[in-house]
Protein backbone atom coordinates (compact mmCIF):
# COMPACT_ATOMS: atom_id res chain seq x y z
CA UNK A 1 0.00 0.00 0.00
CA UNK A 2 1.74 3.16 -0.96
CA UNK A 3 -0.76 5.66 1.36
CA UNK A 4 2.17 6.00 4.34
CA UNK A 5 0.79 9.42 5.52
CA UNK A 6 -2.82 8.89 4.96
CA UNK A 7 -2.82 6.08 7.12
CA UNK A 8 -2.44 5.94 10.56
CA UNK A 9 -2.01 2.61 12.51
CA UNK A 10 -2.20 3.57 15.82
CA UNK A 11 0.64 1.30 18.27
CA UNK A 12 0.44 1.01 21.78
CA UNK A 13 0.55 -2.58 24.17
CA UNK A 14 -2.94 -0.93 25.72
CA UNK A 15 -4.92 -1.01 22.51
CA UNK A 16 -3.44 -4.66 21.55
CA UNK A 17 -4.28 -5.68 25.18
CA UNK A 18 -7.89 -4.26 24.76
CA UNK A 19 -8.16 -5.33 20.97
CA UNK A 20 -7.83 -9.44 21.75
CA UNK A 21 -10.30 -8.91 24.52
CA UNK A 22 -12.56 -7.10 21.97
CA UNK A 23 -11.71 -10.10 19.00
CA UNK A 24 -12.28 -12.55 22.06
CA UNK A 25 -16.12 -13.86 21.04
CA UNK A 26 -15.97 -15.08 24.23
CA UNK A 27 -16.48 -11.30 25.85
CA UNK A 28 -19.76 -10.76 26.88
CA UNK A 29 -21.45 -7.62 25.02
CA UNK A 30 -20.98 -5.78 28.02
CA UNK A 31 -17.79 -5.91 28.36
CA UNK A 32 -17.24 -5.53 24.31
CA UNK A 33 -19.19 -2.74 24.23
CA UNK A 34 -17.01 -0.91 27.11
CA UNK A 35 -14.11 -2.08 25.57
CA UNK A 36 -14.77 -0.68 22.12
CA UNK A 37 -15.44 2.59 24.04
CA UNK A 38 -12.22 2.51 25.73
CA UNK A 39 -10.07 2.12 21.71
CA UNK A 40 -12.00 4.73 20.43
CA UNK A 41 -10.82 7.07 22.82
CA UNK A 42 -7.58 6.36 22.60
CA UNK A 43 -7.84 6.78 18.85
CA UNK A 44 -9.51 9.47 18.88
CA UNK A 45 -6.64 11.30 20.92
CA UNK A 46 -3.85 9.96 18.41
CA UNK A 47 -6.19 11.58 15.49
CA UNK A 48 -6.47 14.92 17.09
CA UNK A 49 -2.88 15.59 17.72
CA UNK A 50 -3.35 18.01 15.27
CA UNK A 51 -6.11 20.37 16.00
CA UNK A 52 -5.30 24.17 15.22
CA UNK A 53 -4.99 26.25 18.61
CA UNK A 54 -5.34 29.60 19.33
CA UNK A 55 -3.70 31.77 22.28
CA UNK A 56 -5.67 33.10 25.11
CA UNK A 57 -4.86 35.15 28.01
CA UNK A 58 -6.40 33.50 31.22
CA UNK A 59 -5.75 34.66 34.93
CA UNK A 60 -4.02 32.21 37.35
CA UNK A 61 -4.52 32.58 40.47
CA UNK A 62 -0.92 34.28 40.91
CA UNK A 63 -0.58 36.15 37.60
CA UNK A 64 -1.88 36.50 33.94
CA UNK A 65 -0.64 34.05 31.77
CA UNK A 66 -1.78 32.74 28.10
CA UNK A 67 -2.43 29.26 27.25
CA UNK A 68 -3.48 27.48 24.17
CA UNK A 69 -7.43 26.41 23.90
CA UNK A 70 -8.54 24.08 20.80
CA UNK A 71 -9.59 26.62 18.27
CA UNK A 72 -12.72 25.17 16.60
CA UNK A 73 -15.20 22.72 18.32
CA UNK A 74 -15.01 19.33 16.66
CA UNK A 75 -17.90 17.58 15.37
CA UNK A 76 -18.21 13.92 15.66
CA UNK A 77 -20.45 11.77 13.23
CA UNK A 78 -20.80 8.25 14.20
CA UNK A 79 -21.96 5.53 10.86
CA UNK A 80 -25.31 4.31 12.57
CA UNK A 81 -25.62 1.76 13.78
CA UNK A 82 -22.28 0.30 14.79
CA UNK A 83 -20.23 3.70 15.05
CA UNK A 84 -22.60 4.91 18.06
CA UNK A 85 -20.49 2.77 20.29
CA UNK A 86 -17.50 4.38 19.63
CA UNK A 87 -18.93 8.10 19.20
CA UNK A 88 -20.55 8.06 22.79
CA UNK A 89 -16.95 7.29 24.33
CA UNK A 90 -15.29 10.05 22.21
CA UNK A 91 -17.91 12.80 23.10
CA UNK A 92 -16.72 12.10 26.58
CA UNK A 93 -13.22 13.54 25.45
CA UNK A 94 -14.68 16.13 23.38
CA UNK A 95 -17.70 17.38 26.00
CA UNK A 96 -18.29 20.01 23.53
CA UNK A 97 -18.64 18.23 20.39
CA UNK A 98 -21.16 18.61 18.06
CA UNK A 99 -22.52 15.61 16.94
CA UNK A 100 -23.67 14.61 13.77
CA UNK A 101 -25.52 11.06 12.58
CA UNK A 102 -25.12 9.22 9.38
CA UNK A 103 -26.98 6.53 8.75
CA UNK A 104 -25.59 3.36 5.82
CA UNK A 105 -25.76 -0.28 6.28
CA UNK A 106 -24.19 -2.89 3.97
CA UNK A 107 -26.62 -4.91 1.64
CA UNK A 108 -26.09 -7.92 2.72
CA UNK A 109 -26.77 -9.27 -0.79
CA UNK A 110 -25.72 -7.10 -3.09
CA UNK A 111 -23.09 -5.61 -0.70
CA UNK A 112 -23.27 -1.96 -1.20
CA UNK A 113 -23.75 0.62 1.09
CA UNK A 114 -27.20 1.61 1.17
CA UNK A 115 -27.65 5.44 3.28
CA UNK A 116 -30.55 5.92 4.69
CA UNK A 117 -30.07 8.65 7.28
CA UNK A 118 -28.45 12.09 7.42
CA UNK A 119 -28.49 14.65 10.72
CA UNK A 120 -25.70 17.19 10.70
CA UNK A 121 -25.17 20.36 13.04
CA UNK A 122 -25.83 23.18 10.79
CA UNK A 123 -22.79 25.07 11.62
CA UNK A 124 -20.24 22.02 10.43
CA UNK A 125 -18.08 24.40 7.88
CA UNK A 126 -14.65 24.43 9.13
CA UNK A 127 -14.53 22.06 12.27
CA UNK A 128 -12.72 19.22 12.38
CA UNK A 129 -15.13 16.36 11.71
CA UNK A 130 -14.39 12.95 12.99
CA UNK A 131 -16.37 10.30 11.01
CA UNK A 132 -16.25 7.21 13.21
CA UNK A 133 -17.41 3.75 12.60
CA UNK A 134 -15.19 0.22 13.91
CA UNK A 135 -15.46 -1.42 11.04
CA UNK A 136 -13.54 -0.49 7.26
CA UNK A 137 -14.15 -3.71 5.43
CA UNK A 138 -15.26 -3.21 1.29
CA UNK A 139 -15.14 0.70 2.57
CA UNK A 140 -18.19 1.19 1.23
CA UNK A 141 -19.78 2.56 4.04
CA UNK A 142 -16.96 4.51 4.70
CA UNK A 143 -16.69 6.00 1.63
CA UNK A 144 -20.28 7.07 1.45
CA UNK A 145 -20.07 8.76 4.74
CA UNK A 146 -17.41 10.27 3.61
CA UNK A 147 -19.42 11.60 0.06
CA UNK A 148 -21.93 12.73 2.65
CA UNK A 149 -20.10 14.46 4.63
CA UNK A 150 -18.12 16.20 1.62
CA UNK A 151 -21.49 17.17 -0.36
CA UNK A 152 -22.64 18.75 2.71
CA UNK A 153 -19.10 20.86 3.19
CA UNK A 154 -17.17 19.50 5.61
CA UNK A 155 -13.46 20.13 4.36
CA UNK A 156 -11.47 18.85 7.40
CA UNK A 157 -12.26 15.22 7.53
CA UNK A 158 -10.47 12.35 9.38
CA UNK A 159 -12.32 8.53 8.97
CA UNK A 160 -11.40 6.55 13.03
CA UNK A 161 -12.33 2.81 13.22
CA UNK A 162 -11.28 -0.15 14.93
CA UNK A 163 -10.31 -2.64 12.59
CA UNK A 164 -9.61 -2.20 8.75
CA UNK A 165 -9.26 -4.54 6.23
CA UNK A 166 -6.88 -3.73 3.02
CA UNK A 167 -9.37 -3.92 0.69
CA UNK A 168 -11.34 -0.96 2.36
CA UNK A 169 -8.04 0.73 2.99
CA UNK A 170 -7.42 0.76 -0.54
CA UNK A 171 -10.56 1.69 -1.89
CA UNK A 172 -11.10 4.60 0.64
CA UNK A 173 -7.71 6.31 -0.38
CA UNK A 174 -8.37 5.65 -3.98
CA UNK A 175 -12.07 7.91 -3.20
CA UNK A 176 -10.64 9.84 -0.61
CA UNK A 177 -6.97 10.20 -0.89
CA UNK A 178 -7.40 14.11 1.13
CA UNK A 179 -9.05 11.66 4.37
CA UNK A 180 -6.72 10.27 6.92
CA UNK A 181 -7.43 7.05 8.23
CA UNK A 182 -6.89 6.12 11.96
CA UNK A 183 -6.98 2.73 12.89
CA UNK A 184 -5.91 0.27 15.82
CA UNK A 185 -5.13 -2.44 13.46
CA UNK A 186 -5.16 -3.52 9.70
CA UNK A 187 -6.60 -7.26 9.65
CA UNK A 188 -5.07 -9.86 6.99
CA UNK A 189 -8.40 -9.93 4.17
CA UNK A 190 -12.07 -10.13 4.00
CA UNK A 191 -14.14 -13.43 3.84
CA UNK A 192 -16.72 -14.32 0.53
CA UNK A 193 -19.42 -12.28 2.51
CA UNK A 194 -16.88 -9.51 2.97
CA UNK A 195 -16.20 -10.12 6.97
CA UNK A 196 -13.34 -8.71 7.93
CA UNK A 197 -10.28 -11.78 9.44
CA UNK A 198 -9.65 -12.35 11.87
CA UNK A 199 -11.94 -9.36 12.29
CA UNK A 200 -14.24 -9.24 15.47
CA UNK A 201 -17.18 -10.55 13.86
CA UNK A 202 -20.22 -8.46 13.68
CA UNK A 203 -19.73 -4.75 15.49
CA UNK A 204 -23.32 -3.86 15.52
CA UNK A 205 -24.64 -7.01 16.83
CA UNK A 206 -21.83 -7.60 19.66
CA UNK A 207 -22.51 -3.53 20.67
CA UNK A 208 -25.87 -4.12 20.43
CA UNK A 209 -26.63 -7.76 21.20
CA UNK A 210 -28.64 -8.16 18.00
CA UNK A 211 -27.13 -11.23 17.25
CA UNK A 212 -28.42 -14.91 17.16
CA UNK A 213 -26.88 -16.48 20.29
CA UNK A 214 -27.00 -14.58 23.67
CA UNK A 215 -24.10 -12.35 24.38
C1 LIG B 1 -20.87 -2.56 9.49
C2 LIG B 1 -19.83 -1.62 10.07
C3 LIG B 1 -19.61 -0.67 8.95
C4 LIG B 1 -19.75 -1.54 7.74
C5 LIG B 1 -18.39 -1.85 7.21
O1 LIG B 1 -22.11 -1.99 9.55
O2 LIG B 1 -20.26 -1.01 11.25
O3 LIG B 1 -20.54 0.39 8.92
O4 LIG B 1 -20.39 -2.74 8.16
O5 LIG B 1 -18.47 -2.58 6.04
P1 LIG B 1 -18.05 -1.97 4.64
O6 LIG B 1 -16.72 -1.34 4.82
O7 LIG B 1 -18.02 -3.18 3.74
O8 LIG B 1 -19.10 -0.98 4.22
P2 LIG B 1 -23.44 -2.74 9.07
O9 LIG B 1 -23.74 -2.42 7.65
O10 LIG B 1 -23.35 -4.19 9.44
O11 LIG B 1 -24.56 -1.99 9.87
P3 LIG B 1 -24.79 -1.86 11.44
O12 LIG B 1 -23.79 -0.89 11.95
O13 LIG B 1 -26.18 -1.32 11.51
O14 LIG B 1 -24.66 -3.23 12.07
N1 LIG C 1 -18.98 -5.17 9.35
C1 LIG C 1 -18.75 -5.79 10.53
O1 LIG C 1 -19.42 -5.48 11.53
N2 LIG C 1 -17.79 -6.72 10.59
C2 LIG C 1 -17.06 -7.06 9.52
O2 LIG C 1 -16.18 -7.93 9.64
C3 LIG C 1 -17.32 -6.42 8.29
C4 LIG C 1 -18.28 -5.48 8.25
Amino acid sequence: MSHGTMLHVINHPLIDHYLTRIRDVNTSCARFRELVGLVGKLLAYEATRNLKQEEVEIQTPMEKWVGKRLKNTVCIVPILRAGIGFSDAIVALYPDAHIGHIGVYRDEEKMVPVEYYKSLPKQIGEEPVLLVDPMLATGGSAIAGVDMLKKYGCKNLRFICLIAAPEGIEAFHIAHPDVPIYTAAVDRELDANKYILPGLGDAGDRIFGTMDEKC
